[in-house]
């Protein structure tokens, strides 16, 4: 009895330094598989609901770091699809969101990292947050009376910034 409790202790440690838990650091909090898109109903635009329960049922569903399964291509697609949906309220809302998982271009650099950590590497094209919205017609007018939330939001984009540098070279 004793040696069966021993070798499963020996088990769970050996298992437990094999797979590192699968997680995303933003800011100062770390998000672990189950938690990645467990974001409260209200966080979550509605338009955006069946999109991003989609992409976290697809996470939860995949095993424990089943990286495999967390990095491949319709995983990812529809993390991003959640993602996409959510950074494009935001803008056209100008709101500034209530979790850091919304929205969020550092989440999907943060994937990115995770599966790249996992030797399942990502394409720019697969994990990219693209500015679709209507309602963004450059930072001179509309946006930065408002205050600093969508400029805040845009900062942490990419393309958010090559925008701005592409709309300052144009006028
Ligand atoms: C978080 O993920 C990294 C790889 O991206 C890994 O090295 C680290 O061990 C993980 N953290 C935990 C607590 O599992
Ligand atoms: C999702 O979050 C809710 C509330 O924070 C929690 O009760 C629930 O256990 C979480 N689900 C998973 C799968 O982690
Ligand atoms: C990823 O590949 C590198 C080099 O081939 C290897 O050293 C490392 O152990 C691999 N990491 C994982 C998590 O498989
Ligand atoms: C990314 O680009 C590759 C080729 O450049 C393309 O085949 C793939 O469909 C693109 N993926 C996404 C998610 O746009």
């Amino acid at each position: 009895m004793q040696f069966m409790l021993f070798s499963l202790a020996v088990i769970f440690a050996l298992t437990g330094q094999a797979l590192a838990a699968f997680n995303v650091t933003l800011g100062t909090k770390v998000f672990f598989q189950q938690d990645l898109l467990n974001i409260t109903g209200s966080a979550i635009p509605p338009s955006c609901a069946s999109n991003c329960y989609n992409a976290r049922n697809n996470i939860q569903s995949c095993g424990s770091a089943d990286t495999a399964c967390l990095c491949k291509t319709d995983t990812v697609d529809s993390v991003r699809g959640c993602q996409q949906c959510m950074f494009t309220q935001l803008i056209d809302q100008n709101i500034k969101p209530q979790d850091p998982r919304v929205g969020s271009t550092p989440f999907m650099a943060g994937y990115s990292t995770a599966c790249g950590d996992a030797n399942h590497t990502l394409t720019a094209n697969q994990t990219a947050l693209k500015v679709l919205s209507k309602s963004w017609d450059g930072p001179f007018d509309a946006v930065l009376p408002v205050g600093g939330t969508v400029v805040a939001v845009m900062a942490g984009a990419f393309l958010g910034i090559s925008a701005l540098l592409l709309l300052s070279n144009l006028s």
